[in-house]
């Protein structure tokens, strides 16, 4: 019976340290919708920006097409940066975190 007692503090602990290390996340946070607000104001002037259609700027590459190139989520960082490399004809942009986690979000949910 004492061991019983003993050992239940030990299990409320191991509980409450489970409960307090959330999962890192990063892009899983951003709002594809919002992401897509983003995009039509900022890149379908060139970049075909939906599931459907060529892009305004032929050599531009749709949207849809570029998790064939590459992890999408690898182009945070060079958002973040506000640089893409490869992308001499293209202005470049400076976001804040949130507007490049939805963003990605939304060329992820592309993917599907
Ligand atoms: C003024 C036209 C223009 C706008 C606006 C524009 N792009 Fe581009 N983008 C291009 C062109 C042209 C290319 C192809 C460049 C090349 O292949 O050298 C490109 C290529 C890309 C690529 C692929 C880069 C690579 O290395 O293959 C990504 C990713 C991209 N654009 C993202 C964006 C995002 C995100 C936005 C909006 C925030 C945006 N673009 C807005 C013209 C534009």
């Amino acid at each position: 019976m004492s061991k019983h007692v003993a050992r239940a503090p030990a299990v409320v602990l191991l509980l409450a340290l489970a409960v307090a290390a959330p999962e890192p996340s990063r892009a899983a946070d951003g709002d594809p919708a919002l992401g897509l607000t983003l995009a039509q104001e900022w890149c379908a002037k060139c970049h075909a920006t939906g599931r459907y259609g060529d892009s305004p700027l032929a050599i531009a590459p749709p949207f849809r097409e570029l998790h064939k190139r590459y992890d999408v989520e690898d182009l945070a960082e060079s958002l973040a940066e506000g640089i893409l490399v490869g992308h001499p004809t293209m202005p470049s942009f400076r976001f804040d975190p949130d507007q490049i986690d939805n963003l990605i979000a939304y060329l992820k949910s592309l993917e599907r």
